[in-house]
């Protein structure tokens, strides 16, 4: 949610930061700019709307071998050239771009508004600039030191000055900053996304810490001054990993690379002889998993509806009860942590606020975290005592796809571990790494009848609303379904368990409204079936997805290859992402940005 990206060197900031910022436009894109010093002057460019408007109307001028730029989703003041950032003082010596919220906007700016300031912004982070402008410590370190000290809430920032203009100083709490090391340049980002093009190491900020970049290299502190000793990584995959690879959008590429996704997620994890999996990122003994009494999992999203799933295999195949919920709501509602009780926090980014602040309630109470992440070295996969990350490969479209099904299988992989140190039968466990390993395929296989969605899709597209229904495990694939047309299509989608239609819902259907019926052959068709029926004798349009046809049934079925049952719900998802994203482009929507939202929560 908002993304930041600094350079300094010996090349011209400007292109770097341009490009940087169209890799990290999932995270906003409500408007975008850069500033750059050159010849001790600072030139700023700005524009409402995304970072291809800004590239439009950018001056020459504003170029330098030092610059920062910002892509931004609007929190405090709407969308507007002048709300965006980067924000200066008021001399025009000190630029900053920010991620993130300052709590104690209000009466800051009060007080400098008392002392005679002017604000040319609606905007929290100009404060920041003010007060760095203003501040009469010689350093520029020691400037935003003291303006840090001031502000309440979540940053990361980046600052430029014209009075000493070789070094950024950047600074991290609760918002990512992530430094790439380069060969006589150094840059700054808010995701690796922007900086795998340019470097091959990369070191990771931690909250309280600071840095200052200059072409020779960095350093590194906390805001009282302590050093600190990082150590670089090498960044996983390159530069074409985060590309559209042929395809026209993200999304359409990131469904397409999901047998891979699940490959990634699966690779060397699987034990054939002792039928189980494993999870070296998991350092707990079999005597410690025994003690575990429930698993909880918090994510947010399509990553908690991924818990939903996660917390049934968990159930079904390890017999401990387990259960999902928003980590957005687990941390205000003063939850009793159990020291028995092993949980899970699930995110994509691994950065999203409310499951890093959920993460860290659990921590607080002394409870035990593990994550389930894809992105390696995020907040959250730090923050939690070990896990299992995805290997999904990077995912820039906003909507989630292909961590939604890796998530799904590294729960499932969890549940098999867990499961085997319990009570599930070696020919169990055998069953489901067979299981596992045909998955891949399957979801090509799916992936080959697009032209059968593409055709229900109209139907989606016509509609003024959508239901999506399903029982038990059918239920949360209804609701990533919902979500993803709601979000990618803004048709109106909502998801409600196929056994409590008649409790209220019914009441809804007609001619206009189809409703997508997840339909596994399991022991639970039949009520599927019948639901179709009292749909049907509504005048309901009815798409089912299953693993054959409902002739007389659905009007149309879209069918996916059988898997182990507990493992069904990783392929009955993929046709539903295809159906939001041709519905979504029937109705000309943009796919890979939609309107309002961002990629990465990282404020509440
Ligand atoms: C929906 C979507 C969001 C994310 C949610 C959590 O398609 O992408 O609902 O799933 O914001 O994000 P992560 O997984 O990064 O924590």
């Amino acid at each position: 949610m908002c993304g930041i990206v600094g350079y300094v060197g010996r090349q011209d900031a400007v292109p770097l930061l341009i490009e940087g910022l169209q890799r990290l436009e999932y995270r906003g894109y409500d408007s975008a700019g850069v500033a750059a010093v050159k010849n001790g002057t600072l030139r700023v460019a700005k524009a409402e709307g995304k970072v291809r408007d800004l590239l439009d109307g950018l001056p020459k001028k504003v170029a330098g071998p030092i610059g920062i730029g910002h892509t931004r989703w609007a929190t405090h003041g709407p969308p507007s050239d002048l709300n965006a950032h980067p924000h200066v003082d008021a001399d025009e010596h000190v630029a900053v771009v920010h991620n993130g919220i300052l709590e104690n906007a209000d009466s800051l700016r009060a007080e400098l508004e008392r002392e005679g300031v002017e604000f040319l912004s609606d905007t929290d982070t100009e404060i920041l600039a003010h007060l760095v402008g203003r501040s009469t410590q010689p350093e520029l370190e020691d400037k935003v030191r003291e303006a840090l000290r001031r502000v309440q809430g979540a940053y990361g920032i980046a600052v430029i000055d014209t009075r000493t203009p070789d070094r950024i100083v950047v600074a991290r709490n609760g918002s990512p900053v992530v430094l790439g090391i380069g060969n006589r340049e150094m840059l700054v980002a808010s995701d690796v996304a922007a900086l795998v093009k340019h470097v091959q190491q990369v070191v990771f900020l931690d909250d309280g810490e600071m840095a200052v970049l200059t072409a020779d290299g960095f350093t590194t502190s906390t805001l009282d001054r302590k050093k600190t000793d990082k150590e670089p990584q090498e960044i996983e995959g390159d530069v074409e990993d985060y590309e559209k690879g042929g395809y026209e959008h993200y999304l359409r590429k990131e469904i397409a690379d999901q047998p891979q996704a699940v490959a990634g997620t699966l690779r060397g994890r699987l034990d054939e002889r002792f039928a189980t999996a494993h999870l070296g990122g998991i350092e707990l003994s079999a005597r410690d998993l025994r003690t575990i009494r429930r698993v909880k999992i918090l994510g947010c999203g399509s990553a908690y509806y991924s818990g939903i799933v996660g917390a049934e295999l968990i159930e079904s195949l390890a017999r401990l009860p387990a259960d999902a919920e928003p980590a957005s709501e687990f941390r205000y509602r003063n939850p009793v942590i159990d020291p028995d009780t092993l949980y899970l926090a699930v995110s994509q980014s691994g950065e999203t606020f409310d499951t890093l602040a959920a993460v860290h309630e659990v921590q607080r109470k002394g409870g035990r975290v593990l994550g389930v992440v894809n992105v390696v070295g995020s907040s959250i996969a730090r923050a939690c005592e070990g896990g299992i990350y995805l290997h999904a490969g990077p995912e820039v479209s906003v909507a989630s796809t292909k961590a939604f099904n890796a998530s799904v299988v590294a729960f499932a992989l969890l549940a098999l571990h867990l499961g085997r140190v319990r009570d599930l039968s070696p020919a169990d466990g055998k069953r489901l790494i067979t299981g596992l390993e045909r998955l891949p395929d399957q979801i090509a296989t799916v992936l080959e009848d697009e032209e059968v969605v593409r055709q229900a899709a109209q139907r989606f597209a016509d509609a003024p609303s959508a239901f999506y229904i399903g029982r038990v495990r059918g239920y949360p694939i209804a609701l990533e379904g919902a979500q993803k047309l709601k979000e990618l299509s803004y048709v109106h989608a909502e998801a409600y368990p196929a056994s409590e239609l008649k409790h209220g819902p019914l009441a809804l259907i007609s001619p206009e409204m189809p409703t997508v019926v997840i339909a596994p052959d399991d022991h639970l068709i039949d009520k599927n079936r019948s639901a179709m029926e009292q749909i049907k004798a509504r005048g309901g349009p009815v798409v089912a997805v299953g693993h054959s046809p409902f002739a007389g049934l659905a009007d149309e079925t879209l069918i996916v290859p059988k898997n182990e049952p507990e493992l069904d719900s990783v392929l009955l998802g993929v046709p539903l992402q295809l159906l939001a994203y041709h519905a979504s482009m029937l109705l000309g929507r943009d796919v890979d940005q939609p309107r309002n939202l961002a990629k990465s929560v990282t404020v509440e």
